[in-house]
């Protein structure tokens, strides 16, 4: 084999590895909206306090179901605007997260499974 067919081959061999890499690792958002939720969201959805009026959801698998467990379409618009807004014992959380941590929380709550 030619050096030149023997470069090609490592250049494509590199290639795959690198797309197999990004298709199969999580997002940097995902990663971002991991330690996101690790600081905002998992004391309640994770570990929830005893005096809570309402056991907070689980939301693995949010997205799969057609509702939300509060009834509401299981979309991203409507994830955004519980986060952002509250919702009953659920803290508003506008005065803390950016439209970026938004995108991040979110791409994160789809890895959940
Ligand atoms: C103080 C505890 C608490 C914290 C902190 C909290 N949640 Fe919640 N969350 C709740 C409770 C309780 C509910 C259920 C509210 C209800 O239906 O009355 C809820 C519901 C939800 C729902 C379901 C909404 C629906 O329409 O059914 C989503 C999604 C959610 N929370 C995401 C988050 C995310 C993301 C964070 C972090 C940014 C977060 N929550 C932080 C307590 C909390």
């Amino acid at each position: 084999m030619n050096r030149i067919a023997q470069c090609a081959i490592f250049f494509a061999t590199l290639s795959i590895s690198a797309l197999l890499h990004t298709a199969c690792s999580p997002s940097a958002s995902a990663q971002r909206g991991q330690e996101l939720f690790d600081l905002h969201c998992a004391s309640c959805h994770e570990d929830p306090p005893a005096d809570l009026k309402k056991r907070p959801p689980k939301l693995e698998g949010l997205f799969k179901a057609k509702y939300l467990p509060s009834g509401g379409p299981a979309t991203d618009e409507q994830v955004r605007k519980t986060i952002v807004a509250g919702l009953r014992t659920m803290p508003a959380f506008d005065q803390r997260l950016s439209n970026q941590d938004l995108d991040d929380l979110i791409a994160y709550i789809h890895t959940l499974n």
